[in-house]
């Protein structure tokens, strides 16, 4: 990460602290690793996101229901699911700093420095030439050329040796590629071993094998195995999907980047039925509809790529994710894949239950393919608190610190603020708030002065600030502050309601996407 971005980020972090978004988990313990908690400010922004998913799903598509599956489920099931035997990640430690890294990361890693090599030749090359042309430049240039050779050999061994589960072959690959870890600086790796990232503990008095379970890993599997229940209780036509927000857990090997890698974490994800076959068209459509969903949100379209998958996962016969430009990079967001019949018919042949679907437009019973749509919660959480984070010089020389985040999204929606403690201004302030509270999360104050009070809504993202003053006595009037811009107009108390409205409203929202 360059400095700047790095700086960035750590103020971030803090700013997420000072101001009720995020706490370290068990902090007074010292915390707990790759673990938070969201505070006063971050679970009111937390639960708009999750409005903002779930409506899009539920509401805006009459063929989608949701669903809360619990935890918990029969330990069967993450055999069926491949996670007991394939959901693992190579994992080394560095013998000298006793640190432990993730193989395949640490390849990816040199294959993003040759990356960049090629990008800083390539803006050399474009300040030197008049009329450069990239293509040519990259087909042409020697070096560049190099690189990107260097790039498809690292990646086809990476991919081969994954593919295989090769270990031995990945750790020559970084001893090949002169890997040494960025703590120590030395290349003493141990040998890559697979290393399972669920979670299990026991259930029931007895701690035996026998009652071994496990915290999911995702909470797609809650989905598949209730798609009969939801298909006939909900009378579902194919194609239809089935909607869940809930809790997923993983033993990350390297849990790091605040709450983009956690152990604990929420994902958003969507299992849509299709007839097989079919699945290659709604792939491409619910690409293009997520994508939408994201940019809809105003945070800069230039800010989201699509990113092919180079190993597709043993469920998968395409994916890619959504990646969103974090103060770290371009990294995944959203997963979006299509999981062909695997799951439905691994849990056909584990359970010895049919799930399979009778169409009666072809009069035939199948088992549907399925298009999945994955967001984690805490991912999109980041990417709104890191772009929204501004820290902005004004004319007068000071300066402020301003989550510009989407309105509707906001923990609060508009601050009340008496100029002063007496006059009867709390008084009217009050009423005005008893006026609001039911349309708006309000949030009232009366300490400071009042260019302070607006500073501390203006780091809490607060789109509107209401001030009530003498004049407001007198005519029913107060000053509308708006958080970006921060200019004042003075409005009809009767007003306030429906200016506000207007830019927070979630239904608003959803009708842009
Ligand atoms: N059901 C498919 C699935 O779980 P995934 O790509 O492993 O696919 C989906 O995860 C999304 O969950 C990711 O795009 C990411 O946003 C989020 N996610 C995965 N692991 C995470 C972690 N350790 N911490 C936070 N979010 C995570």
């Amino acid at each position: 990460m360059a400095n700047q971005e790095d700086n960035l980020f750590k103020n971030v972090i803090s700013h997420a602290k000072e101001y009720g978004f995020i706490f370290p988990s068990s902090e007074i313990y010292d915390g707990l690793s790759a673990v938070y908690d969201y505070g006063q400010n971050g679970s009111e922004l937390k639960n708009n996101i999750k409005e903002y998913w779930w409506k899009f799903m539920t509401l805006l598509h009459d063929n989608i229901v949701g669903i809360d599956a619990a935890i918990f489920m029969h330990p069967t099931i993450w055999k069926a699911s491949g996670h007991v035997d394939a959901f693992n990640d190579p994992m080394l430690d560095n013998k000298d700093s006793k640190k432990r890294y993730r193989a395949d990361q640490l390849v990816e890693g040199v294959i993003e420095k040759l990356e960049e090599k090629i990008e800083k030749e390539v803006e050399k090359a474009g300040k030197r030439f008049e009329n450069f042309d990239r293509a040519t430049f990259m087909a042409t240039n020697p070096r560049v050329l190099e690189y990107q050779k260097k790039i498809k050999e690292t990646k086809d061994r990476l991919k081969q040796t994954l593919a295989d589960g090769d270990m031995v072959g990945l750790k020559q690959l970084i001893i090949d590629l002169e890997i040494s870890d960025p703590i120590s600086g030395t290349k003493n790796w141990t040998d890559v071993r697979q290393f399972n990232l669920m979670f299990s503990t026991e259930m029931g008095s007895i701690a035996d094998d026998a009652n071994k379970i496990y915290l999911r890993p995702e909470t797609a599997q809650g989905i598949f195995v209730n798609f009969l229940n939801v298909q006939k209780t909900g009378r579902m036509k194919i194609p239809f999907g089935i909607a869940q927000i809930g809790k997923a857990f993983r033993n990350e090997i390297v849990a790091r980047q605040f709450i983009f890698r956690m152990r604990e974490f929420e994902q958003m994800e969507m299992q849509f039925f299709v007839k097989p076959g079919e699945e290659m068209k709604w792939y491409e459509f619910w690409k293009e509809k997520r994508m939408r969903w994201h940019q809809t949100l105003g945070m800069g379209a230039e800010n989201y790529r699509f990113h092919d998958h180079l190993n597709l996962a043993h469920y998968a016969n395409a994916a890619c994710d959504i990646q969103f430009n974090f103060p770290m990079g371009f990294r995944e967001l959203e997963g979006i894949h299509s999981r062909t019949d695997f799951d439905l018919k691994s849990h056909e042949k584990f359970s010895g239950k049919k799930l399979q679907y009778f169409d009666s437009e072809v009069n035939q019973n199948y088992i549907p393919y399925v298009v999945e749509t994955s967001v984690g919660l805490d991912r999109m959480f980041l990417s709104i608190l890191a772009s929204s984070y501004t820290e902005e010089k004004l004319e007068d020389g000071s300066e402020r610190i301003v989550l510009k985040i989407p309105a509707a999204l906001a923990p609060n929606k508009v601050a009340i603020l008496p100029l002063m403690k007496k006059d009867g201004l709390p008084e009217k302030a009050q009423e005005i708030m008893d006026l609001l509270k039911f349309d708006f999360r309000c949030f009232y104050e009366e300490k400071d002065a009042i260019g302070k009070r607006y500073r501390r809504q203006d780091a809490i993202g607060t789109p509107y600030c209401i001030t009530i003053d003498h004049q407001t006595l007198q005519d029913n009037t107060v000053t509308i502050r708006d958080r970006d811009t921060m200019k004042q107009e003075r409005v009809a108390i009767s007003s306030v309601n429906s200016i506000i409205q207007d830019s927070v409203s979630m239904a608003e929202l959803l009708k842009k996407i």
